[in-house]
């Protein structure tokens, strides 16, 4: 058995393929010790490379992390700009330890909005990962999911305006293949931190079978051992897919 699912009492067999995690709860963890809230921002940098590591080293397939929505434009210019900072900055100095732990980065989102400087340290990293085996790291920028699932839309209606798809041959798998997130499984475990019980817009299409975990700590503050829990948890889930008890048990789980 790997050593680090040992390590946390962890079924290897059970764990998720894809985990989802919306970072929650940066602002009011600085705001609690009287901080900034970039400084909240900036510990849960430190959160998003101890969580990454765990999870490569736990053999889960891909993380998708939510760091920044489309409404999270509305923000203050100054957090919004302390955001683009942090996230330029860890996609630079990150570089080197996400080749070295084979993690294979992905931006998802609308690509566009990001400042020039932003798009291409983003780019550069895509392409110098893009050949590694390990983990899958999808990192949500500027994302929403219905503006993802338009976009989509709009990439099959292109297909259907020269001829290359039938719209009555559109099925699951085109729509799939016109996300972001191409390529990937759908979302075994959605997280979401410090507190709210809502998906607010992330990977609307992936989580439809998802497991949630609503957990109240805040993200400054869900570290390893946090994390082991809740994966500790979803492992004692039974997944049904719309079948009984007994149909899984009895191994038949339909084409799904
Ligand atoms: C939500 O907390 C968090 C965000 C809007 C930003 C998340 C960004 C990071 C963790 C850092 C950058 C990420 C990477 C991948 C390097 P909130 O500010 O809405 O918290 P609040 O609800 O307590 O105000």
């Amino acid at each position: 058995m790997n050593e680090f699912c040992k390590k946390w009492e962890l079924d290897p067999t059970k764990l998720p393929i894809h985990v989802g995690i919306i970072m929650d709860g940066n602002g009011r963890w600085a705001n609690s010790r009287h901080l900034p809230r970039i400084m909240g921002h900036k510990k849960g940098v430190e959160r998003v490379r101890e969580i990454t590591e765990m999870s490569g080293s736990l053999g889960i397939k891909a993380l998708s992390l939510y760091a920044f929505s489309d409404e999270n434009w509305k923000r203050p210019e100054e957090e919004v700009g302390g955001l683009m900072t942090l996230l330029r900055s860890y996609v630079q100095t990150d570089r080197e330890r996400l080749i070295s732990n084979n993690v294979c980065f992905r931006m998802i989102g609308d690509r566009t909005r990001l400042p020039v400087d932003v798009q291409t340290v983003v780019v550069n990293l895509e392409r110098d990962t893009s050949h590694l085996t390990g983990l899958k790291l999808n990192v949500a920028l500027s994302y929403g999911g219905r503006s993802e699932i338009v976009r989509a839309m709009q990439k099959l209606a292109q297909r259907v305006a020269v001829g290359d798809l039938k719209p009555e041959l559109i099925c699951a798998a085109d729509v799939e293949n016109a996300l972001d997130t191409v390529g990937l499984p759908s979302v075994d475990l959605l997280v979401r931190t410090s507190g709210e019980c809502r998906v607010s817009n992330f990977l609307l299409w992936q989580i439809a079978y998802a497991e949630m975990a609503f957990e109240s700590v805040a993200w400054p503050d869900f570290d390893s051992a946090e994390f082991a829990r809740v994966l500790r948890e979803y492992t004692s889930r039974e997944r049904r897919y719309g079948l009984t008890s007994a149909q899984i048990k009895s191994g038949k789980r339909g084409s799904f």
